[in-house]
C-alpha cells in the first residue's frame, strides 16, 4: 500500500497577515514567509496551508477575493508567490493555498458586471430573488458574523442577492455551468504554477437548494452556512476532485465543510471521489476532558475508517480561540500537543501553537473583524523585543507574555514547549505506526486515555492524563518513554504513573 503524502503529513497554517513581515509596513507578507522557511523546516511539519493572500477589500480579511489569480499589493506579487513556492519545495515543504469558492468580494469584477441589471450576461452568476410584494425577504436565511438576513437588497433593480457571509462577500451560482468553470480555471491557474493543493473554504455551502425554502423556525437563527448540506455540492466536488487527480503530484484538498456532526461530514469524502480529506469541527468545540475526546476519536474513526476516509485533527485556526486560551495553561497544551500529534489522521496546527500562544486581549478601539476573531489572529511574537520582530507598526497587539512567550526564547529553552512540538514531530516522522497506524483502546483510569498505533510489527503507546492529580495508569509490558509532556522521564523506563496533566509517548521496551 503506498500512502499520498498528505495522509502521512503534519500540516503549518500560516495566516499571512500575522506571520511575518518582511517589508515593515506592519502587515505579514509572502517574503515574511519565504524569511521563515527555515524555521518551518526546523520545526518538522511538512506542509503549509496559508490563509487567502489574493486581491481582495479585505472587509472578510482576505477571505472576499476579487481576484483570485492575483497576490494583493499587500502581501506582495506572483514573483514573490513563485519565489516562496519553490523555497518551500526546496526544503521539501508542501504548499496548499485557501481557494474561496462559495462567494467572491462584492468587488469582484464579476459581481460588478452582474450588478449592472438583470439582463447582463453576468447576472446569474449569483443568486437573485426579486423582492416579495409584501416587504418580506426571500427566505429566512442568515448571514454569518453580524446576525443578520443572507440577503441584500440591490436597490437598482430591486432583487435581493444572496451572502451567506457580510454582504460585501455575494454567493456565487455553482448551478450555472460558466461559474463552476471559471472556478475551475482558477485551480488550474495555482495547480500549473506547482501548488500541492488547496483548503476550499466553506465548501459544502457552493450547491444550494434551487428552491431556497425556509429553514425549519427553530433552527432559522443559525447561520445558514452551518446549515447548507446539499446533493448538489456532492456533484461539484466529484468534478474538482477529478480535476485535481489529473494533474501529477497527489494534489489534495482539504475542504472547510462547516457542519457540526461529524456524520455529516464523512459524506463529503465520497467515495474517495470528493475532498481528499475535510475538517471535522466537532472536537474543535470540544472541552478538554477524557471523556469527551474518546467519543470524538471513536466517532471520528468510527464514521471515517469504514469508507476508506481519512481524518484530519485541528484543535486552533483563525476563527476560533486559540486552544491555549480555550484549555487554560501551557500544562493542558502540551498536554493537548501529544493528543493533536499521535491520533489516527493528519494534524493541523495553527501557527504560534507550538509556542504555546494564547489569544491577544485587543481593546475594543484596535478592534477590526466583523466577526470578533482578532485574538487568535494576533501577530507572532518572534523575540522578546519591544516590538517581537515586527516594528511599532504591527496591525494587532501581541498575545499575551510575549517577552518569554516568543520564537527565540523557546528555541534556546530546552524545556519549552516549541522543544516539546518538535520531539513530537520528530517522533511521528521516524514512526509508521503514529503517522498511519490504526489506533486501540488501552486500558486507562478514569480522566485518562490510554492507546497504542500499530502498523506491521511497530506499536506505540499513548498515555494521558486530564486531570490535576497524580493517577495510576499500569500497562501490560515493559515501555520506554519516547517523548514526555515534562521532559523529565524521555530515554527511561515507564514507571505506570502519571502526574497532573502528564502524557507520554512510549515504545514496548
Ligand atoms: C471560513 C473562513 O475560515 C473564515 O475566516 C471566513 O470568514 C469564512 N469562511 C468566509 O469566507
Amino acid at each position: 500500500m503506498t500512502h499520498p503524502w498528505w495522509q502521512d503529513a503534519v500540516f503549518y497554517q500560516i495566516y499571512p497577515r500575522s506571520f511575518a513581515d518582511a517589508n515593515g509596513d506592519g502587515v505579514g507578507d509572502l517574503a515574511g514567509i519565504a524569511s521563515r522557511l527555515d524555521y518551518l523546516a526546523w520545526l518538522g511539519v511538512d506542509a503549509l496551508w496559508i490563509s487567502p493572500f489574493f486581491r481582495s477589500p479585505m472587509k472578510d480579511y482576505g477571505y472576499d477575493v476579487a481576484d483570485y489569480c492575483d497576490v494583493d499589493p499587500l502581501f506582495g506579487t506572483l514573483a514573490d508567490f513563485d519565489r516562496l513556492l519553490e523555497a518551500a519545495h526546496a526544503r521539501s515543504l508542501r504548499v496548499m493555498i485557501d481557494w474561496v469558492p462559495a462567494h467572491t468580494s462584492d468587488e469582484h469584477p464579476w459581481f460588478a458586471q452582474a450588478r449592472r441589471g438583470v439582463e447582463d450576461p453576468k447576472r446569474h452568476w449569483y443568486v437573485w430573488r426579486d423582492a416579495p410584494a409584501d416587504g418580506s425577504l426571500p427566505n429566512n436565511w442568515r448571514a454569518a458574523f453580524l446576525g443578520v438576513p443572507a440577503w441584500t437588497l440591490d436597490e437598482a433593480s430591486g432583487q435581493y442577492y444572496l451572502h451567506s457571509f457580510l454582504k460585501e462577500q455575494p454567493d456565487l451560482n455553482w448551478t450555472n455551468r460558466e461559474v463552476a468553470r471559471a472556478m475551475h480555471d482558477t485551480l488550474r491557474f495555482w495547480l500549473d504554477r506547482g501548488v500541492d493543493g488547496f483548503r476550499a473554504d466553506v465548501v459544502h455551502n457552493i450547491g444550494k437548494d434551487p428552491e431556497l425554502a425556509d429553514h425549519p423556525e427553530d433552527i432559522a437563527r443559525i447561520p445558514h452556512c452551518a446549515l447548507n448540506d446539499r446533493p448538489e455540492t456532492h456533484a461539484h466536488l466529484r468534478e474538482i476532485r477529478a480535476l485535481l487527480d489529473a494533474y501529477p503530484g497527489d494534489r489534495c484538498m482539504v475542504g472547510e465543510v462547516f457542519l457540526l456532526e461529524t456524520a455529516k461530514v464523512a459524506e463529503y469524502y465520497g467515495k474517495q471521489d470528493e475532498l481528499h480529506m475535510s475538517f471535522n469541527f466537532p472536537p474543535l468545540f470540544a472541552p478538554l476532558e477524557a471523556e469527551s475526546w474518546r467519543q470524538q476519536i471513536e466517532t471520528t474513526l468510527g464514521l471515517l475508517d469504514p469508507r476508506g476516509a481519512w481524518p484530519t485533527w485541528v484543535l486552533s485556526n483563525h476563527d476560533r480561540e486559540r486552544h491555549a486560551t480555550r484549555y487554560g495553561g501551557e500544562a493542558r497544551s502540551r498536554l493537548a500537543a501529544v493528543l493533536l500529534l499521535t491520533l489516527r489522521g493528519t494534524p493541523f496546527l495553527y501557527m504560534g501553537e507550538e509556542w504555546g500562544l494564547e489569544d491577544a486581549d485587543v481593546p475594543e478601539a484596535r478592534r477590526l473583524d466583523p466577526g470578533g476573531r482578532d485574538g487568535c489572529r494576533a501577530p507572532l511574537p518572534w523575540d522578546g523585543s519591544p516590538h517581537r520582530g515586527w516594528n511599532e507598526k504591527a496591525w494587532l497587539p501581541f498575545p499575551p507574555d510575549g517577552e518569554t512567550r516568543n520564537a527565540q526564547a523557546q528555541r534556546a529553552d530546552p524545556d519549552s514547549i516549541l522543544q516539546l512540538y518538535r520531539r513530537l514531530l520528530a517522533t511521528r516522522r521516524a514512526s509508521p505506526a503514529l503517522r498511519r497506524g490504526a489506533l486501540r483502546w488501552l486500558d486507562a483510569p478514569a480522566n485518562g486515555l490510554a492507546y497504542e498505533r500499530v502498523e506491521g510489527d511497530e506499536r506505540r503507546a499513548v498515555v494521558l492524563n486530564f486531570s490535576d492529580a497524580r493517577v495510576p495508569c499500569p500497562l501490560e509490558g515493559a515501555y520506554d518513554v519516547v517523548v514526555d509532556t515534562r521532559n523529565r522521564g524521555e530515554g527511561g523506563r515507564y514507571t505506570g504513573a502519571l502526574e497532573p496533566w502528564q502524557a507520554q509517548v512510549l515504545r514496548p521496551a
